[in-house]
């Protein structure tokens, strides 16, 4: 049963540890003064006061964040690794500090483990293509879940344009949690790769993954796991989940978009080769053979996005600041009473009813179309996702279109989420339907 499995128990701990947090005041966290950091809440949308709980898709920025990036493009902008001058210094010790800032955020090893993407689309399409070219060949096998956000689908999907890779996928249950038991019976011989989400985007189910990478490893098979929807919510140290790989997104942690961050073991990353040529990833090049630059610069071609990178910095010194650990409870605490006062709702059905679940809850009411409840809750200001959260194996699992999810960061309040409950009965009685 996956009840047993360490993680579950360490999520446990974690959660009592987290209890424990909140009930010494002075290390709660202060919403009101939280919010304030945040400008974008104080808008108003359609006259009514914005409600923001599409913080799985993207999440608001905080001032120290913006001030950053503006900062740096107002007096440090240059480019990075190529000059002598001051303003180029500046920027490469910048964006090196970054780095490392991101090394301890997430307690890898080595800061050249740290390869900055531009999200974590790129980073699994480095890593699924990098290690398909070199490690693959007809017949092997990659096991990834049935939750996986189509980025952890499709990329695999292209490389069996040009070897007969075959994908094995580990169901869910009707509760949405995972069969981790069927692991042992997919994986074979041919086993190559595991390639797991860490937590649901469409149903918030928090997955075992330190048993999946110990089943793995346990067979020598290297383990990635999709961080975009764990590193914002929960305190992540890569060296005890032993991932070989984990990627996250910066938008989702409170960071610029179109910054990430791909971790891999340092023996993984220097055995993979290069996934784009360019500038900065060569140690030299003639017309007749290039070698290649070390980690992880063979990794980063062309000008790294030094301005996003010292952004991604600010906003995880801002969530440290405040603590994950602190952070992860407030989330819970929002998911259990946002569970306990949707389920007053009549004919409401949630879409995932893991034990071990992240900020996120995903539903429908009756048969009202998602997309008419979100439009409704949008004439109230409140910003929720509807539709398939690029998760489609997901939906045609459960044989519906899609779902409306409220997804929670820590700037929410248990009363926003009363208006939220507020908006969705009112859908649910001009709707009038069961
Ligand atoms: N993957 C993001 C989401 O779940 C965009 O909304």
């Amino acid at each position: 049963m996956h009840f047993y499995h360490k993680e579950v128990l360490d999520w446990h701990f974690f959660n009592t540890f987290a209890q424990n947090i909140k009930n010494d005041s002075k290390m709660s966290i202060n919403i009101e003064k939280i919010r304030e950091d945040f400008p974008i809440l104080k808008k108003e949308i359609y006259g009514k006061p914005l409600v923001y709980m599409d913080n799985a898709a993207t999440t608001q920025k905080p001032l120290c964040v913006v001030e950053k990036i503006s900062e740096n493009y107002l007096n440090h902008n240059a480019n990075i690794h190529r000059g002598v001058h001051f303003l180029s210094q500046e920027a490469t010790e910048a964006h090196e500090a970054a780095r490392e800032t991101v090394r301890k955020f997430i307690n890898a090893k080595y800061a050249r483990e740290i390869i900055f993407t531009r999200g974590t689309t790129e980073a699994i399409n480095l890593v699924v293509s990098s290690f398909c070219r070199s490690q693959c060949k007809d017949g092997d096998e990659v096991i990834i879940t049935q939750m996986e956000h189509h980025s952890n689908i499709v990329p695999w999907q292209l490389q069996q344009q040009d070897r007969d890779i075959r994908l094995k996928v580990i169901p869910f249950d009707a509760d949405g949690v995972l069969q981790v038991d069927q692991l042992d019976q997919l994986i074979t011989g041919k086993t190559k790769f595991i390639s797991v989400t860490h937590v649901s985007n469409a149903l918030g189910t928090v997955n075992p993954v330190r048993e999946i990478i110990r089943k793995a490893h346990a067979h020598g098979i290297p383990v990635l796991v999709d961080g975009a929807q764990s590193v914002p919510h929960m305190p992540i140290d890569v060296q005890e989940l032993d991932a070989d790989f984990y990627v996250f997104s910066g938008h989702k942690i409170y960071g610029p978009t179109g910054i990430g961050v791909l971790y891999g073991k340092e023996a993984w990353l220097d055995k993979l080769p290069p996934y784009q040529g360019g500038g900065e990833m060569i140690k030299k090049v003639t017309f007749e053979k290039t070698t290649f630059n070390e980690l992880p610069f063979k990794f980063e071609a062309g000008t790294p996005d030094y301005i996003g990178s010292t952004a991604l910095a600010a906003a995880l010194n801002y969530v440290s600041q405040i603590g994950m650990a602190n952070i992860a409870e407030h989330e819970q605490q929002l998911v259990r009473y946002a569970k306990e006062k949707l389920s007053g709702i009549e004919h409401i059905r949630f879409i995932g009813n893991a034990k071990e679940r992240s900020g996120l809850i995903s539903f429908l009411v009756g048969d009202i179309h998602p997309y008419d409840l979100g439009s409704i809750l949008d004439k109230l200001g409140i910003a929720v996702r509807t539709g398939h959260h690029c998760a489609e194996p997901v939906m045609t699992a459960f044989g519906i279109e899609g779902t409306v999810r409220a997804s929670f960061g820590l700037y929410n309040t248990e009363e926003e989420i009363d208006t939220l409950v507020a908006g969705v009965e009112r859908a649910a009685k001009m709707f009038g339907r069961r």
